[in-house]
């Protein structure tokens, strides 16, 4: 008989990434318990012990994350607490009460030097308070040797149940005949829908460790804007501009695709290409002209 396994999603009521794994685990093999912030106070350790054990919480997925990148420039000590103290502290839970944690970071650990995708095996020199703060959850949960933590880097997030970028520059277009784009980033947009089913393909396999995962495929803000106006069916031309004629407060990685490899050969699985997905959601979720 197939076993269920019960998922405690951190973040599972709200949050962009968290909800979507509530939506793709409505099948047999997983249930999903998802409190809110009013439900669960994440920083009481006996209270998540509590619901651990009332719930019989085998895996745990954590999506919470202070994620306001320019924000953390002004708010580090709330960034530290959210993405270094609390992986931390569920690090320390999950190893004591042998339960699986799936923790998800971020391709800001980067700074962008590179010109190829970036592989579990790169260093991580991040650039921003968003991403020093991600690495330090990352090292923190690291720093202990356990079999049962997964690391997932992902990126540039679009996806149904909380407003994204795409959402953004799709409700623009209707309103503008052209938009400025930044150009000079360039990325690996991914659709949370696909990332919270390839993450429960990981979490399946039992293995541990940092893995990258994203769709295939790479784009600059304006190329991905300019898809998802093409895809809804809106006359604006996207205008590719330089970061430094739109200035933002946290420095951002030129290039921070990520090499997906290691997920693959673990899982025999590939995502597929930020294109398609993209025009998933826009077909699925936003009204097309
Ligand atoms: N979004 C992206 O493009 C992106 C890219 C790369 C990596 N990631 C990573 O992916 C993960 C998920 O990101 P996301 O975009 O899904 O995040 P999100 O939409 O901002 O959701 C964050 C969640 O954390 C909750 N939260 C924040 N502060 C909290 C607190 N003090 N106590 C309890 N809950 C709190 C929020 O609840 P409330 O709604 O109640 O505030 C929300 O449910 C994060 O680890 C992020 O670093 C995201």
């Amino acid at each position: 008989m197939m076993q269920t396994r019960n998922a405690l999603i951190l973040g599972g009521k709200t949050g962009l990434l968290g909800q979507a794994l509530a939506h793709v685990m409505k099948m047999p093999q997983w249930q999903a318990f998802c409190p809110g912030r009013n439900e669960l106070d994440v920083f009481d350790s006996s209270e998540i012990k509590k619901y651990i054990k009332k719930h019989n919480i085998d895996t745990i997925f954590n999506t919470i994350a202070y994620t306001a990148v320019d924000q953390a420039e002004d708010d580090p000590e709330q960034a530290h607490t959210l993405n270094r103290d609390l992986p931390a502290l569920l690090g320390k839970i999950c190893q004591a009460d042998s339960i699986s944690l799936v923790h998800y970071s971020t391709d800001f650990v980067f700074n962008g030097s590179k010109t190829t995708p970036y592989t579990t095996e790169d260093q991580a020199t991040p650039q921003s308070v968003y991403g020093k703060t991600k690495l330090l959850g990352e090292k923190a949960l690291l720093s202990n040797t356990w079999d049962k933590l997964i690391i997932i880097r992902t990126a540039w997030l679009f996806g149904p149940f909380k407003t994204n970028f795409v959402d953004k520059i799709i409700s623009l277009a209707r309103e503008n005949k052209c938009l400025n784009i930044v150009h000079d980033q360039v990325g690996s947009p991914t659709y949370t829908i696909d990332l919270a089913k390839h993450s429960l393909k990981l979490a399946e396999t039992d293995s541990s460790g940092v893995f990258h995962l994203a769709n295939k495929g790479q784009a600059s803000w304006c190329e991905l804007a300019s898809e998802a106006i093409k895809c809804a069916g809106l006359y604006c031309s996207p205008t590719p501009v330089t970061s430094s004629e739109y200035p933002q407060k946290a420095k951002r990685p030129p290039y921070s695709v990520l090499d997906c490899s290691k997920y693959s050969m673990i899982t025999g699985c590939k995502p597929r290409t930020w294109t398609q997905s993209l025009r998933d959601y826009v077909y699925h979720y936003q009204e097309t002209d």
